[in-house]
């Protein structure tokens, strides 16, 4: 019975709701394996609409375990925040089981993550200033706090003064702020313990058990491929691996028991934050794909930044990933176009290159080169088989498949749920 990893292919935001919501009854665990509530997914449930930081999409199915696995920064006031708000909407929350290893991201990463950022002038990153690159690097340098921290009082008086020995004189030295008192922080986790405690547990020893039982595991990655600390465009990049792999080391779930790769991706471009995007547009094309798109983050409320497909970028997406299907989302958005660019390859101060530039200055002088591809003016939000399409739509959906390194199966055509034209099985 299969694990499936399902991840962002470009720089987020594609609608990874979407192909959580096509496995739908299928899936008997959705576990979030990377990320903090720097995530934001937008999910529609009938008419109701919620917007998920934090917590993985499954915790809005009834038939679904959602799990925290180790790979995550908790920061538990928000864990704690939005499940109340799904509580009062009548969501049963109660089955969320979260690991004993899991970061934490308290106060200081928060203030380190604004501070720093301010700091870095010109050279920001953009972060969403939730705290998750200071957690993480807490983690790294090993003066993290894990969840199960919390529950023996010595230990986390110990690790809260060890993680703020140094960052005091930062805080004072370098940032002129005030220092952080350890007993604020101690005192803060452990007011959180009682509530979180039932839910904590051995997340990589419950996901094992459940693929030895035979069910349906879904690790379901926040942010995408180019926001990967490692194969991402770093720096300008979240602090965690967003790409399969992740799944792996994030869980503690072994590689060669995940099946298949299913990677989200955007009939265009988008981007939130600093660093280089090729295809970006800055005229009125640009201005249309953020309107018809809706493009704003769900976490920062930010206007995406927006531009074409970018057909190197979702090779390099199925080679690092092992992508078995891509999901293409949004193809709505481009209904209207007379034509519609989608970039093929690179030029880089006069020499073409195919794939994406290793070097990171090669990267930021990338000027597409593009193929132009006929538009379609018919509406197909109502269109579910896919020889129902404009034939432009087809061919512009055929195009892309060839360029991109996997088969695409299934297409989004609509913001609603059920607006979704399936071509295969992403199971089978
Ligand atoms: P995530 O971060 O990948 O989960 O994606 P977000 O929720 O941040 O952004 C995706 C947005 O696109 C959401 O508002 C979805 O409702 C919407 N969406 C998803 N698929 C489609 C689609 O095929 N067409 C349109 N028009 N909107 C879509
Ligand atoms: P979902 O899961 C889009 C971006 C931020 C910033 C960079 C680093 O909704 O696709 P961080 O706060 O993580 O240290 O910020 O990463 N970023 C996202 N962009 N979608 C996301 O998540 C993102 N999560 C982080 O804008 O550029
Ligand atoms: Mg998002």
């Amino acid at each position: 019975m299969p694990a499936i990893v399902l991840i962002g292919a470009q720089w987020g935001d594609e609608g990874k709701g979407k192909a959580t919501d096509l496995l739908g009854p299928r899936v008997d665990y959705v576990v979030k394996f990377n990320g903090g509530n720097n995530a934001g997914h937008t999910v529609v449930v009938g008419d109701e609409k919620y917007a998920l930081h934090l917590l993985p999409s499954g915790i809005l199915a009834p038939n679904v375990i959602p799990v925290i696995s180790n790979g995550v920064v908790v920061d538990i006031e928000v864990l704690f925040d939005e499940l109340d708000a799904l509580i009062e909407r009548g969501v049963d929350v109660s089955r969320l089981i979260v690991s004993a290893n899991a970061h934490v991201i308290t106060q200081y990463h928060r203030t380190l993550d604004r501070v720093t950022e301010r700091f870095l002038g010109k050279r920001q990153i953009g972060t969403t200033g939730r705290g998750i690159g200071p957690a993480y690097a807490d983690k790294i340098n090993r003066v993290g706090i894990r969840i199960q921290d919390l529950f023996d009082e010595n230990i986390l008086r110990q690790k809260v003064e060890g993680a703020l020995h140094q960052k005091n004189h930062m805080l004072v030295k370098v940032y002129n702020r005030r220092a952080i008192l350890v007993d604020e922080i101690v005192d803060d986790l452990l007011s959180y313990s009682e509530r979180l405690k039932p839910m904590v547990a051995d997340t990589a020893l419950v996901l094992s058990q459940a693929l030895d039982a035979g069910k349906t595991v879904l690790f379901e990655g926040g942010q995408a491929t180019m926001l990967d600390v490692d194969h991402g465009t770093y720096p300008f990049v979240t602090s965690s691996n967003a790409t399969s792999g992740g799944a792996a080391t994030g869980s503690g779930v072994a590689p060669n028991r995940i099946d298949r790769v299913i990677a989200v991706v955007k009939a265009y471009t988008t981007r939130v934050g600093a660093g280089p995007f090729p295809t970006e547009l800055f005229d009125a094309s640009g201005d249309f794909l953020r309107d018809n798109g809706f493009e704003f983050g769900t976490t920062t409320g930010r206007p995406r930044r927006c531009g074409w497909y970018d057909a190197p970028i979702a090779r390099y997406t199925a080679r690092i990933n092992g992508v078995t299907d891509f999901v293409l989302t949004k193809l709505d958005v481009l209904t209207g176009l007379e034509t519609i660019p989608v970039c093929v390859a690179y030029d880089v101060d006069g020499e073409r290159h195919d794939e994406v530039p290793v070097s990171q200055s090669d990267f930021h002088h990338a000027i597409p080169i593009f193929e132009e591809f006929p538009g379609w003016d018919e509406d197909i939000t109502g269109v579910r088989e896919f020889d129902d399409l404009p034939k432009n739509a087809r061919d512009y959906v055929l195009a892309v498949e060839a360029m991109s390194g996997s088969r695409i199966s299934a297409i989004g055509v609509g913001a609603d749920r059920e607006a979704i034209v399936v071509r295969h099985d992403l199971l089978d």
